[in-house]
């Protein structure tokens, strides 16, 4: 099997046999499967992306209206990264269906793959995530029923989606303010002599939506403004390196405002930016009808790479921007290259991928809170965990999987769900039932629910030198039953909190807390870590059935927990 074969069976999900023998099939998944006609193809003998997202846009679209029982319209859609390119003669596979439904939308996660059907090999071309919302009614929002996840893998898909919708969001917010502070540190744009001028590459072109590219309910696929939109994008690449240009990445967007048949769809494409192997195309798409003023319905910005004859990226020439708005996204594109590489390696990699420490900086913040955050959902949604001992009712689990081990620490304690959120979320006030914790201090609240901590820990040998982490919390409460409070914790360097020669440093790859309202009164407590070299002393003993330190500690901190259970205005870190 080859690791583009591997691939794609890792993101399809195993069949799953139901107690009646039958393979089950989750209720919202839509299929299609497209080969590859020359009309589809572009004159490199490739599917053009914008067929591709037509066809995406259409099964998802579909798949959202089996759950939602009524028409639905594209919302955003997240990241998406192509692969490989697809040529004509192969088939493509699209899987669609729905991971959650929140109020009146739904996210929707879209598994492309292809197929060659001489050789039978299959591979993963992209893998993405849109959201769709249902058309209002008379009545108002409709409220959407929610989705149940079966097997593990809609588990983990339905936990993901609550935090990939949060970042989603606040979108558009994050951006600008990484923009305006990342590109002010920017200085001039450098002068080349043999720049290809913007100008060169500016697409303007106009599109009457007509009856075949809406639906029923008269308004225009998002696919279809897609893939007008990738169209005036290739165009304008093309012209820039007076060759082919390939596709790779397109930012999440974001669909403003309605389009309806009838409308005139002014599309604008311009290179904002050319770096040594990548330029980024920004496309705006605005519409009208007769003497209307112009409505901004999108705006996209994508990656593209010029493949020599061994399908290597080709050196590509520098841009001269057009005064003012030109130097402007010049240098915005600058700045959202580090955001694209950031989204792109700390929220997409496999965990095991992801560097221990992450530098932190406000303008990945983000990404490295999603990372946190889902790698905990991720430890919690797995069902092979190993009893490893118990004792009066705090029970210790392991998990070994890649090399490496994690553990889990389940305790019920007589305290509300919120109330043991409040007071765990706190990581100076650990110290009261934690031995492990000497030292705690808050080094930056980044937000309301995100906090740079560093904490010292004791020497597990004697005369031995004590530990210190820097670690990014990040708490959560939930969105629906189904979710647990949570509190993540991970591993972030800092430039002004380099190691330092009293301590050594540790690392916490992912660790934290998941609560689980039981009752009123009564909460389920788990406690994970994935041991790094640097915490597996203070575990061992434990796992090894040597000690049951776990047990102390667990212990103290339900009592920690019942003694405060009445404490009056629990105040998160950041009142302090
Ligand atoms: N990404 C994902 N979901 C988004 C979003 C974004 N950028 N912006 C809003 N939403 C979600 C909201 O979270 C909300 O979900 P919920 O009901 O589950 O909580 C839902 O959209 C509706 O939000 P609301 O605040 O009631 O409406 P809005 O004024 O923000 O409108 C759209 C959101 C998507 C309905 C509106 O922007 C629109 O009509 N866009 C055009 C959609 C379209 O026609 N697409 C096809 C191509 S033009
Ligand atoms: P901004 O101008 O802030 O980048 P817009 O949403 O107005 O954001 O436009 C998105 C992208 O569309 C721009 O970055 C640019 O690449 C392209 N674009 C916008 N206006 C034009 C235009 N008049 N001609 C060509 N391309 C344009």
């Amino acid at each position: 099997m080859t690791s583009e074969e591997k691939d794609a069976d890792t993101t399809l999900e195993p069949q799953f046999k139901q107690e009646n023998g039958e393979v089950y099939r989750n209720p919202t998944e839509v299929q299609m499967s497209q080969i590859v006609l020359p009309c589809h193809a572009n004159h490199c003998w490739e599917l053009s992306v914008g067929q591709l997202l037509k066809w995406m846009d259409s099964t998802a679209c579909l798949s959202a209206e089996r759950h939602a029982g009524c028409s639905c319209v594209t919302a955003s859609v997240d990241d998406i990264h192509f692969e490989h390119t697809i040529g004509v003669g192969q088939v493509v596979n699209i899987i669609a269906k729905v991971n959650r439904a929140f109020t009146s939308s739904m996210e929707v996660g879209i598994l492309v793959t292809c197929e060659d059907l001489y050789t039978d090999r299959q591979w993963k071309v992209c893998h993405a995530f849109a959201t769709y919302v249902s058309r209002r009614t008379e009545a108002g929002k409709v409220q959407l029923k929610q989705v149940i996840p079966h097997t593990q893998v809609e588990q983990m898909e339905y936990s993901l989606a609550a935090e990939r919708r949060r970042m989603r969001l606040i979108h558009a917010e994050i951006i600008t303010d990484l923009l305006s502070s990342s590109t002010a540190q920017l200085g001039e744009c450098q002068e080349y002599e043999d720049a290809v001028p913007a100008d060169k590459t500016r697409v303007e072109s106009v599109e009457l939506v007509l009856p075949p590219h809406a639906n029923h309910q008269v308004s225009t696929f998002g696919g279809q403004i897609m893939a007008w939109m990738e169209n005036v994008a290739t165009i304008a690449a093309s012209r820039f390196c007076n060759a082919h240009p390939t596709l790779r990445t397109i930012d999440m967007f974001h669909f403003r405002g309605p389009s309806h048949i009838g409308d005139r769809l002014v599309l604008k494409a311009i290179v904002n930016n050319a770096f040594k192997h990548s330029m980024e195309v920004g496309v705006c798409a605005e519409a009208y009808q007769g003497g209307e003023p112009l409505r901004h319905i999108n705006s996209a910005f994508m990656t593209f790479e010029v493949l020599d004859s061994d399908r290597k990226p080709r050196t590509l020439p520098h841009l001269r921007p057009e005064p003012v708005d030109g130097k402007r996204r010049y240098k915005e594109a600058i700045a959202r290259k580090k955001i694209r590489l950031d989204r792109k390696y700390i929220i997409s990699c496999k965990q095991t991928e992801v560097p221990l420490s992450v530098p932190w900086d406000p303008s990945n913040q983000i990404y490295l809170s999603y990372n946190n955050v889902s790698a905990l959902k991720l430890m919690d949604t797995r069902n092979n965990w190993v009893l490893t001992s118990e004792k009066n009712k705090v029970r210790l689990y392991t998990l070994e999987e890649n090399h490496t081990l994690c553990v889990k620490v389940e305790i019920y304690v007589g305290v509300p769900a919120e109330q043991a959120f409040h007071l765990l979320s706190d990581l100076r006030r650990r110290k009261e039932w934690d031995r492990h914790y000497e030292e705690c201090e808050v080094i930056n609240q980044v937000d309301e629910d995100d906090t740079l901590y560093r904490v010292v820990t004791p020497s597990v040998t004697k005369g031995g030198k004590g530990k210190d982490f820097i670690l990014l919390a990040s708490r959560r409460k939930p969105c629906d039953f189904r979710d647990p409070y949570l509190i993540a914790l991970r591993s972030v360097t800092l430039p002004n909190h380099p190691p330092t020669e009293d301590f050594s440093r540790g690392e916490v790859l992912c660790a934290g807390f998941t609560i689980w309202e039981e009752s009123s009164a009564v909460t389920k407590l788990t406690y994970y870590n994935q041991a790094t070299p640097g915490v597996l002393p203070y575990i061992s003993t434990d796992v090894a059935g040597l000690s049951s330190s776990f047990y102390s500690t667990f212990s103290a901190c339900s009592q920690f927990l019942e003694a405060n259970n009445d404490s009056q205005g629990v105040l998160p870190p950041s009142a302090f």
